[in-house]
């Protein structure tokens, strides 16, 4: 490939340079661009932003972070936040359950280190998250499943417990009568909790959690607990995290899609929406379901950007917290 037709390709004509572009096989042919690696002498003040609107778990991240603990330690604690809302039926207890009435919990978190852990089809405990960083920390593997994955749980010391709420269940057996297997946009489909974070040192870690599409089928598994899908982080160039159809995220690989975008020039906002467009150009369905993504970069710069409008982002910084509604393509189109 032409290094000319390289740099029209990936629209970074007035960039010039292109960087990680081992994937496209030019990587003999292209410069790097180091300019979104900052120095060491250059770190970003500490902040956090998650998908959705999640007051209490972004001010327990950032009370972490105050404290002075590192950014995996602010991921696990925010997350755990949401997990333990019973109010919050798309993560941990109180989520909605599979069509058999089963809540299985799918859950990843990821380092600085670039070290990650993950849980899949998690059932009866609480805090997936924890479990996580417990598969990161002290197991040596990275993702755990099902049966095998709760007995660890057991012997780290996790409490077996009912996660199915009465709420949840009364809307299951409801939803039982007609089995329409139809996920809504932005409410069933859905508020998976990604968050990232970046600490006084200035690394980057973040963590996913989920209880899945609502009445999906018995062992169906999302993009939130599998790297690259649902979460990526390289700590010298950014992070992101995902939220909604899981289907369509693996399908594109889409966290670890942001990352190298942002690795090749593009802004934490221009990798997510091109994140997006890249679903929404793959599968001409994309009006049915909702994606939408997360990403912060090296300096600490967010975007956001999804398919319909009616995603919400929530950061925590030094100035204060934001909540907002970020572009979408749909809108955008209109
Ligand atoms: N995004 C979470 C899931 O699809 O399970």
């Amino acid at each position: 490939m032409k290094r000319r037709k390289f740099i029209q390709n990936t629209s970074l004509g007035s960039l010039g340079v292109v960087a990680g572009a081992t994937a496209l096989g030019c990587k003999s042919e292209v410069e790097k661009d180091t300019s979104m690696i900052a120095s060491k002498e250059q770190k970003p003040a500490p902040m956090v932003i998650a998908t959705w609107d999640v007051p209490n778990a972004v001010n327990k991240a950032w009370e972490t972070l105050q404290e002075n603990k590192s950014a995996i330690d602010a991921i696990e604690a925010g997350c755990r936040v949401e997990e333990a809302d019973a109010k919050n039926q798309s993560v941990g207890y109180g989520g909605r359950p599979d069509r058999d009435g089963n809540v299985t919990l799918d859950a990843c978190i990821m380092n600085s280190e670039g070290d990650y852990g993950s849980v899949v089809y998690l059932q009866g405990i609480k805090h997936p998250i924890s479990v996580a960083r417990k598969v990161m920390e002290e197991t040596p593997h990275v993702l755990m499943a099902g049966a095998g994955a709760q007995q660890f749980a057991l012997e780290q010391g996790f409490e077996k417990e009912n996660l199915l709420t009465e709420q949840s269940k009364k809307e299951w057996e409801e939803w039982t009568k007609t089995s329409n297997y139809e996920p809504v946009i932005n409410i069933e489909n859905h508020d998976t909790i990604g968050m990232l974070a970046i600490d006084k040192d200035g690394n980057i870690s973040g963590g996913c959690t989920t209880s899945g599409l609502a009445y999906k089928m018995a062992g169906r598994v999302g993009d939130s607990p599998i790297i690259g899908s649902g979460l990526f982080v390289d700590n010298e160039i950014g992070a992101a995290t995902a939220t909604g159809m899981g289907e369509e995220v693996l399908k594109t690989v889409g966290s670890f899609l942001i990352v190298e975008l942002m690795r090749q020039g593009r802004s934490p906002q221009e990798a997510c929406e091109e994140a997006v467009e890249r679903i929404v150009t793959k599968n001409p369905n994309y009006k049915d379901f909702q994606v939408g993504y997360i990403a912060v970069n090296k300096n600490g710069e967010t975007g956001a950007y999804s398919i319909h409008p009616g995603f919400v982002a929530s950061e925590y910084r030094e100035t204060g917290k934001n909540t907002y509604a970020p572009g979408s393509f749909l809108k955008n189109a209109e």
